[in-house]
């Protein structure tokens, strides 16, 4: 599957690209390239937005010309739904052999006599400064983009061409054209993302060689960009998705190294693998006390990403990387417990953002850290009430086994400030509480650092990949006191992915520290069940955030404040 930009003659610029008229300005005049013959579009499948009311876009309105009129007259004879997101396939000629409708919003307008009430209603809000729906939300548009990329797939068309670059977002003007792209190229990836590698018989895919992404000559320079950066993106979800859906038996420790190892060696990075010894010599107590259970060997995976200048302070990323969390002697219930093959997301997460800012070759230093290992019971398993002394000298009574995600990665936060890292983020799926308080939609988000929560909660919207910050305040660090260590590694049913956050603070010490509790957000369980990817394309975005600040200082921070200002002022 390839994606291209293609600067069609059907197009009209995306709106939020149009320049603002000044009155004595002279309209601009109609690019020469946009007037090109429609006839020279040619592809499998034309997905066309349809706006409220039921009305077309420039591209839509062309093919309409083209098609004798077939595109409204499908529209007035109601064969579009009126719910958002609805689809419709019509045929086409030869150039354009399929066109494919999809209201962007929900149609309020329609000829449909239940409809005027609602129409006259709606107008009447308008009038009284209440939003009529004219534009669809973020989400909305994305799920427009998955449902028309679905619905383009499934017709066989060997080539699609999206014009959904013409749908305005949310507050008109706010997303460019460059959001615009990357919402399509994620959501076409995501509907053709399969994992069928382990079925003896794969399904023939029903996919387009050729996607294309029409734009408009002066949109195209944007867009490409957008494109290129999109994809690494993509790649680097697929990653996180491939090694998520992997069963424990074939990711191990040993297996993550290994796709470590050949991530370092087609994207150029460094790696380094440390060994049982090695952590043995570092006097990692903890992250050894989960994996003395298991008769697999555990790894520590680090990566480093030198892009930015000699010296500068790195932003680290630690991954949780459970293979499998049994529960260890603090056995889990067997109910649903495959699904603590998902256990290493974090770890998944980190390599597929590595994997994306090396595509993208972000000007900036970032290292990763993974403490790999499974949590298994047995003879030499470590047990309830065991003591251990963490690579920072502080001493941990274990109180249930099953609480080890904290174990390997306090290790590994004392580890990367080695690094001299200014930065720290980790990312686990550490606690079912964190699913329990904001269940799929938002992983949670810890840090004392203002910025840096801002930053990433940022980023988490901009890629529709969100993140929602939870309290960490020191009242909660009473719930680990123990009585006979430093602490215990559980802080009772109340809180519970508060307490493990504050766990790891007790660690997180010469650098801004953030954490990410992903259990909920890292895969779905259910008919859908499967590795999400998340949060790679939020890290990826703060990744990218942070690098274009270091290359422009102050400036982009006055611009946001200026357009957060004259936002907050409508
Ligand atoms: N990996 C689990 C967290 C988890 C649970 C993720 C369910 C996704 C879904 C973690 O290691 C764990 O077992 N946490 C315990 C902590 C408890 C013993 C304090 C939990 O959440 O039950
Ligand atoms: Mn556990
Ligand atoms: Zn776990």
């Amino acid at each position: 599957m390839q994606f291209s930009i293609e600067t069609s003659g059907l197009f009209g610029s995306h709106p939020a690209s149009q320049p603002p008229l000044h009155p004595a300005e002279p309209k601009p005049r109609p690019n020469a390239r946009r007037r090109a013959s429609p006839a020279q579009t040619r592809t499998g499948c034309a997905i066309v937005p349809v706006f409220a009311g039921h009305h077309l876009g420039t591209a839509g309105q062309a093919l309409d010309a083209l098609l004798d009129g077939a595109l409204t007259a499908a529209l007035e004879r109601g064969d579009l739904a009126d719910a958002a997101n609805s689809v419709l396939l019509i045929p086409g000629n030869t150039e354009i052999q399929r066109i494919l409708l999809v209201a962007t919003v929900a149609n309020r307008n329609a000829a449909n006599p239940k409809n005027a009430k609602r129409k006259a209603a709606a107008s009447k809000a308008s009038l009284d400064g209440a939003s009529t729906q004219e534009t669809p939300t973020e989400r909305g548009f994305q799920e427009a983009c998955k449902t028309a990329f679905r619905a383009a797939f499934a017709t066989g068309a060997h080539s699609v061409l999206s014009f959904l670059a013409e749908v305005d977002v949310g507050v008109p003007g706010d997303r460019g054209i460059e959001w615009n792209v990357q919402v399509q190229i994620l959501a076409a990836r995501d509907v053709s993302y399969r994992f069928d590698r382990l079925r003896s018989k794969r399904e023939t895919r029903r996919e387009p060689d050729a996607i294309g992404i029409a734009v408009s000559p002066t949109d195209a320079p944007t867009a490409s960009h957008s494109l290129d950066r999109s994809l690494a993106i993509a790649d680097g979800v697929a990653l996180a998705r491939d090694l998520g859906n992997l069963p424990g038996n074939l990711c191990t420790p040993t297996v993550l190294a290994d796709e470590a190892r050949a991530l370092a060696r087609r994207s150029g990075l460094k790696v380094q693998i440390l060994e049982r010894k090695q952590m043995e010599a570092l006097r990692m107590g903890s992250l050894l006390a989960v994996a003395q259970g298991s008769d697999e060997p555990p790894k520590l995976i680090v990566l480093e990403w030198r892009g930015g200048e000699r010296g500068a302070a790195p932003i680290a990323l630690v991954g949780k990387g459970v293979t499998f969390d049994s529960g260890g002697i603090s056995l889990k219930p067997g109910e649903a417990m495959d699904e603590m093959k998902y256990d290493m997301s974090g770890a998944s997460a980190v390599l597929g953002t590595m994997s994306a800012v090396a595509a993208m070759k972000l000007p900036m230093n970032i290292v990763a850290v993974i403490p790999a290992t499974e949590n298994m019971p047995s003879g030499r398993a470590v047990k309830p009430g065991d003591i251990v002394t963490s690579m920072s000298g502080q001493t941990i009574e274990i109180l249930n086994t099953d609480a080890e995600g904290r174990l390997i990665l306090c290790d590994a936060l004392t580890y990367v400030a080695r690094f001299e890292p200014s930065t720290v983020i980790d990312l686990a799926t550490l606690t079912g509480a964190c699913v329990i308080a904001l269940g799929h939609h938002h992983s949670g988000l810890f840090s004392q650092n203002d910025t840096l929560a801002q930053d990433l909660l940022r980023a988490g919207k901009d890629m529709l990949d969100t993140c929602w910050r939870m309290p960490l305040d020191d009242e909660y660090q009473e719930q680990i006191k123990s009585p006979f260590a430093d602490m215990a590694n559980i802080g009772g049913r109340p809180g519970g992915s508060i307490t493990a956050a504050c766990f790891l603070a007790r660690f997180a010490k010469g650098y801004d520290w953030a954490h990410l509790d992903i259990a909920g957000t890292a895969w779905k369980s259910g008919a859908a069940k499967g590795s999400t990817g998340r949060p790679v394309p939020m890290l990826t975005r703060f990744l990218m955030d942070r690098a274009q600040a270091a290359a422009t200082p102050a400036k982009p921070a006055k611009a946001v404040a200026r357009k957060r200002a004259s936002r907050a002022a409508e």
